[in-house]
């Protein structure tokens, strides 16, 4: 049996991210992932420097193709304040099942800095994973954890929250004051 390999990432901030961000408008954050075979210490090094670039830049989530890796890795920290809580590390995410209630909340992303809109999502949803040793878990999630995976995973399908925005109106303005192209939002549905 393999013991427990515990990833040690540290919750500061670093003077540089490991890893660089890319930005809405870049064609990387549109392209699809591919599955990962084998969770191996190549992979639990990127979760890693994944964990640090999302610390040092504030994030409660980040997802490979964000930082231009087009593997289903996601990380999510919503506890990020608590030191002692393990962030979640998904590996090839899949959503099993989705809860009935619709709730609406302010989101932004790493990849789209100073623009934060209302985006409708399932409040609770159910998603089978492998952990950061490869271990497949089913685990069921809701509030804000929830929200932050859709999001999360939403990226690894090249699919960004503002995609999903309705109200276009509000989207227009906040992505236009930060130099962002309404012609790169590509939306869902
Ligand atoms: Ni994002």
């Amino acid at each position: 049996m393999a013991t427990a390999t515990k990833i040690l990432v540290e919750k500061k901030k670093l003077d540089k991210a490991p890893l660089e961000l890319h930005y809405m408008g870049d064609r990387v954050l549109r392209q699809p992932t591919k599955r990962i075979a084998r969770v191996d210490n190549s992979i639990r090094q990127l979760v890693k420097e994944m964990l640090q670039t999302m610390y040092t830049s504030d994030g409660i989530g980040l997802a490979a193709p964000q930082v231009g890796i087009h593997k289903q890795i996601l990380v999510v920290d919503v506890d990020w304040e608590n030191a002692a809580t393990p962030p979640l590390v998904l590996i090839n995410p899949v959503i099993k099942s989705f809860g009935k209630e619709i709730a609406v909340a302010q989101e932004g992303c790493l990849s789209i800095p100073n623009v934060f809109l209302d985006v409708k999502r399932p409040e609770e949803i159910e998603v089978s994973y492998k952990d950061e040793n490869g271990r497949p878990q089913t685990r069921r999630f809701n509030d804000l954890p929830a929200r932050v995976i859709q999001h999360e995973m939403d990226h690894l399908n090249g699919v960004l929250f503002v995609d999903r925005v309705d109200n276009q109106l509000a989207m227009t303005e906040a992505l236009s004051k930060e130099g962002f192209s309404v012609r790169d939002v590509k939306p869902v549905r």
